[in-house]
């Protein structure tokens, strides 16, 4: 499977349950990425997305513990368990982690890709992605140009897990 993350200079990617960038030229790269695929985030990042409605075109989990939590468009799994058995049914490249932060630190053991946009400037941060150059299992495959939009300075990365 593969997670796809937008992170700050310090691997920030949130703050008071937010995204911390909203740059078109990167929605739209998660969006060409991510439609006619499954998706999987946590209930926060859920009820983050814009109306706390299932991002569309796409098939949307949602991990949440709390059994009264079932908003429409969305399958609602309770456990990793009940995840894997899941997606068992899935090819592992049509299968996205998208976050948040507990969610990316539970299943980055089993992904095989990952796609960071990476930008430049640092803001205020209270959700952390795991610093893959810290990571000697990841290798940074592949880096863009620099895009300059909305004052903000960023690339698009691929990360790939080094083989055994
Ligand atoms: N920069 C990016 O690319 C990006 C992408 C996505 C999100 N974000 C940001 O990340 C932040 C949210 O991250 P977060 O870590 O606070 O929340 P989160 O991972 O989106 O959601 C956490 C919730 O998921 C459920 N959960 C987590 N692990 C579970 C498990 N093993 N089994 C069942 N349920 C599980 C729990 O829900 P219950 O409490 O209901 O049990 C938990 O409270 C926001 O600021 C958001 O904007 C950034």
């Amino acid at each position: 499977m593969q997670a796809i993350v937008a992170v700050d200079k310090n691997w920030g990617i949130g703050y008071e349950n937010n995204l911390l960038f909203n740059v078109p030229e990167d929605m739209r790269f998660f969006k060409e990425k991510t439609t006619g695929k499954l998706v999987v985030m946590g209930r926060k990042t859920f009820l983050s997305l814009p109306g706390q409605k299932p991002l569309p075109n796409r098939k949307n989990i949602v991990l949440s513990r709390d059994k009264n939590f079932s908003p429409q468009g969305v399958l609602v799994l309770s456990s990793v368990e009940d995840l894997f058995e899941y997606l068992q049914a899935y090819k592992s490249d049509d299968i996205f982690i998208i976050g948040g932060q507990s969610i990316y630190e539970t299943m980055l053991p089993y992904c095989s890709r990952i796609y960071v946009t990476h930008f430049e400037s640092e803001s205020p941060s209270d959700k952390f992605f795991p610093p893959l150059n810290c990571h000697s299992e990841w290798e940074r495959t592949f880096t863009s140009e620099k895009v300059h939009s909305k004052g903000l300075t960023f690339t698009f990365n691929t990360y790939e897990k080094v083989q055994d």
